[in-house]
């Protein structure tokens, strides 16, 4: 058995409710803590539109935390590959982390690929109504191919890198995303409309 069903199944595990709550930490942030989950192809901008909406937050006094596909696969999940199961245990653990600091009243950005519509939904039903909006950043595979600012897709046309998103592994759009970029969009667009997104959903202070 999964460690982590060991545990759901454990009835000597407690849950233990502490004094000081979400709804405190946020009155401190003064916002709420919220997930803004992008998903999109490798080289659609996942990173950079979120990388630059941190910005934004950070200089409107926002306390964030940017999770990063590239950067948790160097720690939290580097024992994780690119398989149907090990991408959804790395979707698993990221949702389980965005959710901790949710409750830390954060405003948590993640840059996922997150193929699969139903890990994307596993991660929506962990966290409160409001709490989740799926940002899909929507670029052409053939744009997202040109730009290969990795030189990954160039591998995997090369048959060297084996189950790349796109290529010889499933990419599942979300069918209604909360936000739908043109992932074609200069960033400097992008950005202001998710500023009204979190304005909108009273996430941040108009
Ligand atoms: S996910 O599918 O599990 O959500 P994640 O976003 O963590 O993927 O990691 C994707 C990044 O890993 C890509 O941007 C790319 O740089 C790198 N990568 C390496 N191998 C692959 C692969 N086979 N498929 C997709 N991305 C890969």
């Amino acid at each position: 058995m999964a460690l982590q069903e060991a545990n759901a199944d454990n009835e000597n595990i407690v849950w233990h409710p502490h004094a000081v709550t979400r709804e405190d930490r946020e009155q401190q942030h003064g916002h709420k803590g919220t997930v803004l989950w992008f998903t999109g192809l490798s080289g659609s901008g996942k990173s950079t539109v979120a990388g630059a909406l941190e910005q934004a937050l950070h200089a409107l006094g926002v306390t964030t935390y940017l999770l990063d596909g590239d950067n948790v696969r160097h720690g939290l999940c580097r024992d994780l590959g690119f398989s149907d199961d090990d991408r959804r245990e790395n979707i698993r653990r990221v949702g389980e982390v965005a959710k901790l600091m949710v409750d830390a009243g954060l405003v948590v950005l993640t840059a996922f690929i997150s193929p699969h519509r139903a890990e994307r939904e596993m991660v929506r039903d962990l966290l409160d109504d409001g709490q989740f909006i799926e940002v899909f950043v929507d670029t052409p595979l053939a744009i997202c191919e040109l730009r290969d600012p990795k030189g990954l897709y160039k591998k995997a046309r090369a048959g060297e890198l084996k189950n790349f998103t796109g290529i010889d592994s499933e990419y599942q759009p979300p069918q209604a995303p909360d936000v739908h970029l043109d992932g074609e969009q200069l960033v400097t667009h992008l950005v202001p409309q998710l500023l009204d997104v979190l304005r909108h959903h009273a996430i941040i202070n108009p």
